[in-house]
């Protein structure tokens, strides 16, 4: 057969598709969307499935695997993880470099890259046993980075891992706990923890993920590819929404609590104001994430006691928009950030750490992207073309 690669370049074909909304740039085994149906699969398992009965790690362990794990495989790799989730000492003064109130998505950004400093043996992406061990260290490794980055913003004091706790159990302990103080976690908060990194452990090809793939398609190592997603998950149309979702729930509450005003400015479209947490390129229906988080929400802030207006406000918004025209004709519904803010509020995560932890969640999804683009032997360097829209060739002035 005819090769479609040299085929295009041939024709000279070019095709120009901004923000690729119809064009796919691989093919992947990972994760299976259908946005009409509002279905979500990883490996062929359904999302509320994984989210009811399995756990962080084991997910982790599918997509990066492709199957589910056996009970001593989980074993394995879970303490292979816990074994690795010491930060190098020269962390404490890398994280004192920056200001305390820079933004913990920018430090994270630097902080995984500069990890390719630290284990330069695990750089090479032809080689397997490496990137088995950067995977590893990858996810033992960023969960203590982000819990240090918010003690470091409040100034607290560092607590090493302990590898007795699970997972998530030590990442909370290592982001609230104090020196001598420490005490049990409740299971409930752990597990709706849990639930909410299993939720966003992959998307396929969103913006985060493509960069990924992006990067790691010049054969940089997965440090860089995973700091360079870290980096497209900061915007506020990505990763960054459940932070504005809380600070416009915030600013409609200090005005009152009346949403119809903020509702007309969002239809208006004055000074491009949107209403975060919902829209989506894919999902044209209620994405299948958001209801499990809605019912998640009631019942983490149920269990703590506590009350929030901003839950209101949030239904109130999503009552209006799910009766109104310009929400309907538009196919606007909301997105899995719409209620997750308010849960990591509840558990009392400021809220310039919420990205962070989307961050914690997707990057399973990274890696098992990266490492599926590795060893796909029809992978190229990615590099899109483009139409060139400039000035036709122009004499430089003479004596200029
Ligand atoms: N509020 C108001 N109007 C919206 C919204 C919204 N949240 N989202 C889309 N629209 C409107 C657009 O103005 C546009 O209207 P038009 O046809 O009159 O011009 C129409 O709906 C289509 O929107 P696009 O921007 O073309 O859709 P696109 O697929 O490019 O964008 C996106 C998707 C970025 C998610 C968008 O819906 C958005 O900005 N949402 C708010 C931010 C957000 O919640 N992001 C998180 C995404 S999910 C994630 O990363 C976890």
């Amino acid at each position: 057969g005819v090769k479609i690669s040299s085929l295009l370049k041939e024709t000279g074909l070019v095709t120009l598709d901004p923000g690729f909304m119809n064009t796919a740039s691989t093919t992947s085994a990972i994760t299976y969307i259908d946005g009409d149906a509002g279905i979500l699969r990883y490996r062929g398992y359904p999302i509320d499935q994984l989210a009811e009965g399995s756990s962080f790690l084991e997910v982790a362990y599918l997509l990066i695997k492709g199957e589910l794990p056996t009970a001593d495989e989980l074993e394995a790799f879970t303490s292979r993880v816990h074994k690795h989730r010491l930060l190098h000492e020269d962390f404490k003064a890398f994280f004192t470099a920056f200001p305390a109130n820079g933004h913990p998505m920018a430090i994270l950004q630097s902080g995984v890259s500069a990890l390719a400093t630290y284990y330069q043996h695990t750089l090479d992406p032809r080689d397997e046993e490496q990137v088995e061990l950067a995977t590893v260290l990858l996810m033992a490794k960023v969960p203590t980075m982000i819990a240090y980055i918010a003690k470091r913003a409040l100034g607290l004091p560092l607590l090493y891992p302990d590898a007795s706790k699970s997972y998530v159990e030590d990442f909370y302990r290592l982001t609230f706990h104090l020196p001598y103080q420490d005490h049990d976690v409740d299971p409930a908060l752990t597990k709706a923890l849990d639930m909410l990194l299993i939720l966003h452990a992959d998307h396929e090809q969103n913006c985060s993920t493509s960069t990924v793939r992006m990067v790691g398609s010049s054969n940089a190592n997965i440090y860089s590819a995973v700091s360079a997603g870290v980096g497209a998950l900061s915007g506020p149309l990505h990763g960054g929404a459940n932070e504005s979702v809380l600070e416009m729930l915030t600013a409609i509450q200090a005005s009152g609590g009346d949403a119809s005003e903020f509702m007309r400015k969002v239809k208006n479209k004055e000074d491009g104001v949107r209403l975060m947490g919902f829209g989506h390129r894919v999902y044209k229906n209620y994405d299948p994430r958001a209801a499990i988080v809605k019912d998640a929400a009631h019942e983490v802030l149920g269990k703590l006691g506590k009350s929030d207006e901003l839950l209101d406000i949030a239904m109130g918004l999503e009552e209006i928009a799910l009766n109104d025209d310009y929400f309907i004709e538009r196919k606007l519904y909301p997105n899995v950030d719409f209620y997750t803010g308010l849960i990591y509020k509840a558990m009392g995560f400021p809220t310039q750490m919420f990205t962070p932890l989307f961050a914690m969640g997707r990057l399973p999804g990274w890696i098992a992207q990266y490492r599926e683009m590795i060893a796909d032997p029809t992978t190229k360097i990615g590099r899109p073309r483009q139409v060139y829209t400039g000035e036709t060739e122009r004499q430089y002035p003479a004596g200029r």
